[in-house]
C-alpha cells in the first residue's frame, strides 16, 4: 500500500484554493478549474468535456484500446481550454488531481502521467483520486452538501449504495453481482438495435412504450442483503424479444418501457432498503440526505420514483445536474480540493489501479468479479 504524505500546514489556512482536475478513467476525456472560496462553497471556473461517443459507437460498447489513444490525442487541448476559460495560468493553481482508478487502465495512465509531468514540472501539489470518491464527494460543489450522507451510485462501470461518513470515509452497503445499471441499459439497447450509449436511447424508446405488456423479473427484490443484479433481467428480455422477432417500433418501446419499468422497481427496493441500513449505522438522528450519481441519475423514471421513495422515509434527495452526474474533471477538481484542505497530497510514485474499491473493507460479494 502506498503511503501518503499529511500536510499540516495546507489543512489549516489556505483559501481560496484553484485545483485543476484531469479525468481519463473511460470515456471523456475531461479538464476543469474549480475554485473553493473562504465560505467553502465551489466555483466551477471551467469544466470541459470531450465525449468518445462516436469512436466507440460502431461496437456498443467502450474498447479501451480506442479510448486510450483518444484520451492521447485530446488531453493536452483539453488542459489548455479549461486553463484558458478559467482564466488561469498554471502557476495560479494550488494543485493537481487526477483520476488514479478505478478504470481503464490505458486512460488512466494517460491521464496519471500527464497530472504527474505537470505537477513535477511546475512544483504543484500532485493528488490522485479514486474516480468513485470524486461521484462521491460532487454534491459538495454542486449543493454545498456535507457528508454524512447516503449515496446511490449508478453509472456505466458501477452500481453501489454507499454510506459518505467524511472525505476518505465511505462503507458500502450494497453493490452489482453482475452488470452495473448503465451496462444494462448500453446491453439491452444493443440487443434491440438502438444507439450507443444506450441509457438515454432506452428512456427515449419507453416513453412511448406499454410497461406493463412485458412481464420481467425485478432482481433481488424483497431480498434482505443490499445488493444489485441486472444480468438476469438482461436475459428475461432477451428472451421475450425472440420469441416475438421479427419486432417492430412498438414491440422496442414496449420492450424498453417494461426494462425501465423493472429496473425502477428493482433499483427502488434496494434503496429504500439502503436508506434504512443507513439510519440503522448512522443513528436515527442522523442527516436525512439521499444523493443520487452517475450517468444513469439522468433517468426520468427512476429519479421520481426515487423521489418518492426518499419523501415516504423522510430523506432529502440530492442530484447533481446532469453535467456533474456524468464523468467531468470538476468534480476530480473538487474532490482534489477536499483531499488537499484535509492535508492530503500524493507522492509521484501513486500507480493507476484498475479495481480500487472505495470501502476496503467491504466484503466481497458473491459473485461480483471486479464489480464490488
Ligand atoms: O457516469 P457515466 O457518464 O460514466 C461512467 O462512469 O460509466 O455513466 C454512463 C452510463 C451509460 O451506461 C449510459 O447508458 C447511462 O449512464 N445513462 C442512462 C441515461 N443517461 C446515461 N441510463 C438510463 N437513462 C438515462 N437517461
Ligand atoms: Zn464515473
Amino acid at each position: 500500500m502506498l503511503k501518503r504524505k499529511m500536510n499540516e500546514e495546507t489543512k489549516i489556512n489556505k483559501v481560496p484554493v484553484t485545483f485543476l482536475g484531469i479525468e481519463t478513467s473511460c470515456d471523456e476525456t475531461a479538464a476543469a478549474v474549480v475554485r473553493r472560496d473562504a465560505d467553502g462553497r465551489g466555483k466551477i471556473l471551467s469544466n470541459v468535456v470531450h465525449s468518445q461517443i462516436n469512436e466507440h459507437s460502431a461496437y456498443g460498447g467502450v474498447v479501451p484500446e480506442i479510448a486510450a489513444r483518444a484520451h492521447v490525442e485530446v488531453l493536452d487541448m483539453m488542459i489548455a481550454e479549461a486553463l484558458d476559460r478559467a482564466n488561469v495560468g498554471l502557476a495560479g493553481l494550488d494543485g493537481i488531481a487526477v483520476t488514479a482508478g478505478p478504470g481503464l487502465i490505458g486512460g488512466l495512465l494517460v491521464g496519471l502521467t500527464t497530472a504527474k509531468t505537470l505537477a513535477l514540472v511546475h512544483d504543484k501539489p500532485f493528488i490522485a483520486l479514486n474516480h468513485l470518491e470524486a461521484h462521491a464527494l460532487t454534491v459538495g460543489l454542486s449543493h454545498g452538501l456535507q457528508p454524512p450522507y447516503l449515496l446511490l451510485l449508478v453509472s456505466g462501470g458501477h452500481t453501489q449504495t454507499l454510506i459518505v461518513k467524511g472525505v476518505g470515509s465511505y462503507e458500502r452497503l450494497g453493490t452489482t453481482l453482475d452488470d452495473a445499471l448503465g451496462e444494462a441499459f448500453d446491453k439491452t439497447a444493443k440487443l434491440l438495435g438502438l444507439d450507443y450509449p444506450g441509457g438515454p436511447e432506452v428512456e427515449r424508446w419507453a416513453a412511448r412504450g406499454d410497461a406493463e405488456r412485458f412481464s420481467l423479473p425485478r432482481p433481488m427484490k424483497g431480498r434482505e442483503e443490499l445488493h444489485f443484479s441486472f444480468a438476469g433481467l438482461k436475459t428475461a428480455l432477451r428472451q421475450q424479444a425472440k420469441s416475438i422477432e421479427p419486432l417492430d417500433d412498438q414491440d422496442i418501446s414496449d420492450l424498453c418501457a417494461s426494462f425501465e419499468r423493472a429496473v425502477t422497481e428493482t433499483v427502488s427496493d434496494r434503496v429504500v432498503r439502503a436508506m434504512s441500513a443507513y439510519l440503522e449505522r448512522t443513528g436515527h438522528d442522523a442527516p436525512r440526505h439521499l444523493v443520487v450519481a452517475g450517468g444513469v441519475a439522468a433517468n426520468k423514471s427512476l429519479r421520481s420514483a426515487l423521489q418518492e421513495n426518499a419523501a415516504a422515509a423522510g430523506f432529502d434527495i440530492c442530484i447533481p445536474p446532469s453535467e456533474l452526474c456524468t464523468d467531468n474533471g470538476a468534480m476530480i477538481a473538487w474532490a482534489g480540493i477536499e483531499r488537499y484542505s484535509q492535508g492530503w497530497i500524493d507522492g509521484f510514485e501513486f500507480e493507476a489501479k484498475a479495481r480500487w474499491p472505495l470501502d476496503p473493507d467491504a466484503q466481497a460479494a458473491m459473485g461480483a468479479g471486479v464489480k464490488a
